[in-house]
C-alpha cells in the first residue's frame, strides 16, 4: 500500500468547533469539514456546546469520508486534539474517537490543540519562525527550541479571542465577536481620533482587562461602537506585533508565523507584515480554514505523531487533559 492509500481521521473537539478531517499518509488534506457554535446574543456555554457536538458528529463523519471518497475501512489511525481546552467538550471528541477507533481496530493519537495550531504553520513554508499564537483562550509568542515549544511571552489575564468576545458580547454582537469587530472597525469614520486606551506590555507579556474595562465604561458612555472597536483593534494588535517584535530581536530568528483564529484578523496579518518588512523578516500565515480551531491541524501533526510510534492501542489510557500547556509537551516527534 502506498502512501496515498493510506489514511489518518482526526477530529477537533476542544471548544466551539466540531471538526473532521482525513489526510493520506503524505500528510496531503482531503477533507477539513467543521460545524461551530454560535450565537447572536449570549457566550459560550461548554454544556450546551457539548449537545452541538453530539448532534453534528456523525454527519461531519460521513460528510468527511464521501469528501475524501474514501470508506471507513481505509482508516489506519485515528487523531484526537484530547488537549488543551472545555472538558464537556472534549470529553464527546473523545467518546467519538474511542467509538470509532475500537470499531475500526485502530489507534488513536492524542493531539495538543494549540501546538496543531503552531505545527500546521510549516505547510506555509515557515522552517524556523517565532509564533505568535492568538486565538480565543491563548495568546503566546512562542519559539521552537530542543524538543520544546518554549513560551517567551503571553497574556497575563485573557486570550486576545476571548476578550474580543466578551467585548462584543457586551455590545450585544453574539458569538463569536472577531468578526464583527473587525468590520465595525473597518466602518469606523475617526481613524484620525484613537481613542487612548490601557496599552499594556510587560517584557514579553500582554495584558487585557484594563482595555477590557475602559471600553465597557466608554460603551456605558456612548461612544460610537465603531470608534471603540477601531481603537481597541489598533491598541491590542500593536501590543502583539511589539511583543512579536521583542522575541525576534531576542531569538534573532528570521521568520514570523501568525497562528490561531484571531490571526484571521486582516488588520493584525497588516501590522506584523509591515513590522517584519522594516526587520527584513520573512512573515508567514496560514489561510482561514486552518488559522480557525479545524480537524486538518490536528490529522497534520497527528500523522507525524503517529508516524513516531506515537499512537496508542490501549484507549484507556487515552484521557482528556483540559489544562495542559503548550511548554509541558515533549516533542517527541520531530
Ligand atoms: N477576523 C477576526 N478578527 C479577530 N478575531 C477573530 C476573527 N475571526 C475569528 N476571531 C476570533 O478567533 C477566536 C477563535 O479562534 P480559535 O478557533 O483558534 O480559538 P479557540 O479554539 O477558541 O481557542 P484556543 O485555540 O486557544 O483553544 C474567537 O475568539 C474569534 O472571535
Ligand atoms: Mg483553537
Amino acid at each position: 500500500m502506498t502512501n496515498k492509500q493510506k489514511y489518518l481521521l482526526a477530529i477537533e473537539s476542544t471548544a466551539h468547533t466540531f471538526g473532521v478531517a482525513v489526510l493520506d499518509f503524505d500528510k496531503k488534506i482531503l477533507a477539513n469539514i467543521t460545524d461551530s457554535w454560535v450565537s447572536e446574543s449570549g457566550g459560550m456555554i461548554p454544556i450546551e456546546v457539548r449537545k452541538h457536538h453530539k448532534i453534528v458528529s456523525e454527519k461531519l463523519y460521513k460528510q468527511a469520508l464521501e469528501k475524501a471518497n474514501i470508506t471507513e475501512d481505509k482508516i489506519e489511525a485515528v487523531a484526537l486534539s484530547n488537549a488543551p481546552g472545555l472538558a464537556p467538550c472534549l470529553l464527546e471528541g473523545m467518546e467519538f474517537a474511542k467509538k470509532l477507533a475500537t470499531k475500526l481496530n485502530v489507534q488513536i493519537v492524542g493531539v495538543n490543540h494549540c501546538i496543531a495550531h503552531l505545527e500546521i504553520g510549516e505547510t506555509t513554508g515557515a522552517k524556523d519562525p517565532v509564533l505568535l499564537y492568538a486565538s480565543g483562550a491563548n495568546t503566546q509568542v512562542i519559539a521552537y527550541e530542543a524538543q520544546k515549544y518554549r513560551i517567551f511571552g503571553e497574556t497575563l489575564d485573557l486570550g486576545i479571542g476571548n476578550f474580543i468576545d466578551t467585548i462584543a458580547r457586551y455590545f450585544g454582537l453574539g458569538f463569536p465577536g472577531g468578526p464583527k469587530i473587525e468590520k465595525l472597525a473597518q466602518e469606523c469614520k475617526n481613524k484620525k481620533e484613537l481613542i487612548e486606551l490601557a496599552y499594556s506590555v510587560k517584557g514579553m507579556d500582554v495584558s487585557f482587562s484594563g482595555i477590557q474595562t475602559q471600553i465597557k465604561n466608554l460603551y456605558d458612555k456612548k461612544t460610537p461602537i465603531e470608534d471603540l472597536a477601531y481603537s481597541l483593534q489598533e491598541t491590542v494588535f500593536a501590543m502583539l506585533t511589539e511583543v512579536a517584535e521583542r522575541a525576534l530581536a531576542h531569538t534573532g530568528k528570521k521568520e514570523l508565523l501568525l497562528g490561531g483564529g484571531v490571526a484571521c484578523n486582516a488588520r493584525l496579518q497588516e501590522m506584523c507584515q509591515i513590522m517584519c518588512n522594516e526587520r527584513g523578516v520573512k512573515f508567514f500565515c496560514p489561510p482561514k480554514p486552518l488559522l480557525v480551531d479545524n480537524a486538518a491541524m490536528i490529522g497534520y501533526l497527528g500523522l507525524k505523531m503517529f508516524k513516531a510510534r506515537l499512537g496508542e492501542s490501549n484507549l484507556d489510557k487515552i484521557d482528556i487533559k483540559p489544562r495542559e500547556r503548550t511548554d509541558e509537551v515533549q516533542v517527541n516527534w520531530k
